[in-house]
C-alpha cells in the first residue's frame, strides 16, 4: 500500500489563480446572490399563535435549528422565535408552483394537507397539496398566478389540516409568516437581473450544490481539488454550522474560488434545499453537480496520461460536460461511487482523504448526478439527490474508467460518528429509533448505536485503491516535504512554474 512510485512530473501547468479577476466575479455572485435574497424574502406577520392548537405532532427540537448566519434567507425569523408551535416559515417561489416550509411539524398523512392562500379580506383559495412531507408541502400555483403574478400580491399562504378529533373533525390553517408578495420584487429582480446580464460575459460552465455540516476542515481540499478538474461555482448549503464555515468560505472566495454559502437551517428539507439550488445555478450555471464533500470525481483514463507537457485533469471533468452541452438528450451526467473504509488509519489522515483513504469495497454503490439546471422538469422536484428531467430528455451513465467518484464515506471513528448521527437523522425520523435498518444509508452492521464497531479501522476493506492518491501525491505534493499543496492552500504547480523562471 505504501508504495509510493512518484512519477516523473511534468509541471508545467499555468497558475490558474487569478484574484484580481476573481475578485470582481465574487462580486457579481454576491450581488446576485442579494437579489436572490430580495426576491425570497417575505413579509412578517406576528399571528398570536397562543390559542392554536396544532394538530400536527410538533418536534421538541424545532427551537434549536436557527442558526445567527448572516446570509440567511431564514434570518428574520431566527432568534426572535420562542414559541413552540407550528407555523408556516417561509415560502420559495418556484414558477409553477410554491413550497411552504412548516417549523415544529411534521406530517404524515399528506393527503389531508391542503395549501390556502389568503387575502387580508377574508378570501382564501385552496388547492390540494402536490407533496407533503416533514416540514416540505408543496401546492400548485393557479394558473392565473402563474401567468400574472400580480395577483398574489398580499397573499398570505399557509397550509389547511383536518384535526384530529374524530367525533367533530375541523378544518384548521396554521399560522403563517409567508406571503406572495412578488409584484414589487419581481421587477427589482428583472431589472438586477438584466444589470447582471449586462456585466456577465457567460455563465460557469459546471456548478456543485452541496449540503453540510460542520465539514469546514474537509472543504478546502475538496473545493481546490474540483476547481482544478474544472468546477466553476459552488454553493453551500449549511445546516448549522459552528466550525467556522463562514471564514474557509470568505477565504476560499478570496483567493478566487466563486462559493457561496447559504444558511439552510431546516431539519428535513434536504430536497428542498436542493430545488432552491437548482433554481439558483440556473441562472449562474450550464451544469450543475449534486454531491457530497467527501466525495471526489476520479477520471482514471484522463489522469493516466499526461498531456503533453501540461497536467493532466486539468479542467477535465469541465471538458466531460461540457461536451454535451449542445446535446438535445443529455440533460444528466451519472457517475458511479465507490465506497472507501477507513482503510486502517485511525486519526484523521493529515494529507487530506485522497491520499488517506485507499481501500474500498468491491462494488459500486448508488452514483451522482450532474444535470443541466435548464432542463430540469419545471417543478424542480427531486428524490434522494435526484431530479425529473424535462419531457424528451434521459441521462447518460460514464463508462467508468472515463469518470468515477471516490465517496470516502466510511473515515476513520470520530470523522464517521458526527457523520453517522447526521445521516440517519436525514432518514429517519428519531435516529435511535429502529427504522430504516435496511436502509443503503445505514453502515452494514453498524446497528443504531454511536459506539466504535470492535476492527473498525479494517472494515469496508475489500480492495486497494490508490488510484487517485497517487495522482494526487504525483501532481499536488511537494516532493521536499511530501506535503500536499490543496490543503496548505497554495497550489504547488503555480509555485513550481514560477521557480522554474
Ligand atoms: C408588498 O411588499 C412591499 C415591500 O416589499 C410593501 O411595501 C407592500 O406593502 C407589500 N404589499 C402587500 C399588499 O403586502
Ligand atoms: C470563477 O468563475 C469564473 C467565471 O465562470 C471562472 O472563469 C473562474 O475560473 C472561476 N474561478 C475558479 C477558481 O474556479
Ligand atoms: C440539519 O441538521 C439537523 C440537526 O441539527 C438534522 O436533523 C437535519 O437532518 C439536517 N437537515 C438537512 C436538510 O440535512
Ligand atoms: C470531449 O470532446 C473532445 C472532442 O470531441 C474530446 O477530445 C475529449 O476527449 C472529450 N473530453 C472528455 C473528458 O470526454
Amino acid at each position: 500500500m505504501d508504495s509510493e512510485q512518484r512519477r516523473k512530473r511534468k509541471r508545467l501547468g499555468k497558475p490558474y489563480l487569478q484574484p484580481k479577476f476573481c475578485s470582481v466575479r465574487s462580486l457579481v455572485v454576491c450581488l446576485s446572490f442579494f437579489v436572490f435574497l430580495l426576491f425570497l424574502s417575505s413579509n412578517r406577520f406576528p399571528l398570536s399563535p397562543t390559542s392554536f392548537r396544532p394538530a400536527l405532532s410538533s418536534s421538541p427540537t424545532f427551537t434549536l435549528f436557527y442558526s445567527a448566519a448572516s446570509n440567511s434567507i431564514l434570518d428574520s425569523f431566527g432568534t426572535r422565535r420562542q414559541q413552540r408551535v407550528s407555523r408556516v416559515e417561509e415560502r420559495i417561489l418556484f414558477p409553477d408552483h410554491v413550497l411552504l416550509l412548516v417549523a415544529g411539524a411534521r406530517i404524515r398523512q399528506p393527503a389531508l394537507v391542503d395549501c390556502r392562500g389568503e387575502t387580508d379580506e377574508g378570501f382564501v383559495l385552496t388547492t390540494p397539496a402536490i407533496t407533503a412531507a416533514q416540514e416540505v408541502v408543496r401546492c400548485p400555483l393557479p394558473r392565473s398566478i402563474q401567468i400574472n403574478p400580480e395577483k398574489a400580491k398580499g397573499i398570505r399562504v399557509t397550509i389547511g389540516y383536518t384535526s384530529r378529533n374524530q367525533k367533530y373533525p375541523r378544518r384548521n390553517a396554521l399560522p403563517s409568516a409567508a406571503r406572495i408578495n412578488s409584484s414589487k420584487s419581481r421587477v427589482q429582480i428583472n431589472r438586477r437581473r438584466n444589470e447582471l446580464k449586462k456585466k456577465k460575459k457567460k455563465k460557469h460552465e459546471l456548478c456543485v450544490c452541496t449540503m453540510v455540516w460542520n465539514q469546514a476542515p474537509a472543504l478546502r481540499e475538496w473545493i481546490m481539488y474540483h476547481a482544478w478538474l474544472g468546477i466553476e461555482g459552488w454553493f453551500i448549503y449549511d445546516n448549522n454550522s459552528d466550525d467556522g464555515i463562514e471564514e474557509v468560505v470568505q477565504e476560499l472566495d478570496l483567493e478566487g474560488y466563486n462559493v457561496s454559502r447559504q444558511s439552510w437551517p431546516w431539519i428535513k428539507t434536504q430536497e428542498a434545499g436542493f430545488s432552491h439550488c437548482a433554481l439558483k445555478a440556473r441562472e449562474e450555471c450550464n451544469w450543475v453537480g449534486f454531491f457530497d464533500v467527501d466525495e471526489f470525481f476520479y477520471l482514471p483514463n484522463t489522469f493516466r496520461q499526461p498531456q503533453g507537457l501540461g497536467f493532466p485533469g486539468q479542467n477535465s471533468l469541465g471538458e466531460l460536460v461540457a461536451n454535451f452541452s449542445s446535446s438535445t438528450s443529455i440533460a444528466e451526467i451519472r457517475t458511479t461511487c465507490h465506497s472507501f473504509g477507513p482503510s486502517g488509519l485511525s486519526s484523521p489522515p493529515p494529507k487530506g482523504v485522497t491520499v488517506g483513504y485507499t481501500c474500498r469495497l468491491q462494488s459500486p454503490e448508488r452514483h451522482k448526478s450532474i444535470v443541466r439546471p435548464e432542463l430540469l422538469d419545471v417543478t424542480l422536484l427531486n428524490v434522494v439527490h435526484h431530479f425529473r428531467l424535462k419531457e424528451g430528455y434521459r441521462y447518460l451513465n460514464v463508462p467508468e474508467n472515463i469518470a468515477l467518484i471516490n465517496h470516502y464515506k466510511y473515515q476513520v471513528w470520530d470523522t464517521f460518528r458526527a457523520k453517522f448521527y447526521r445521516r440517519v437523522a436525514t432518514y429517519v425520523v428519531d435516529w435511535q429509533e429502529e427504522q430504516n435498518k435496511g436502509s443503503k444509508d445505514r453502515a452494514p452492521g453498524l446497528g443504531t448505536a454511536a459506539i466504535e464497531p470492535p476492527n473498525w479501522k479494517r472494515q469496508f476493506c475489500e480492495v486497494w485503491d490508490t488510484g487517485l492518491r497517487d495522482f494526487v501525491l504525483a501532481y499536488f505534493a511537494d516532493p521536499a516535504t511530501g506535503i500536499y499543496e490543496l490543503i496548505t492552500g497554495f497550489l504547488y504547480s503555480c509555485k513550481f512554474f514560477n521557480d522554474m523562471k
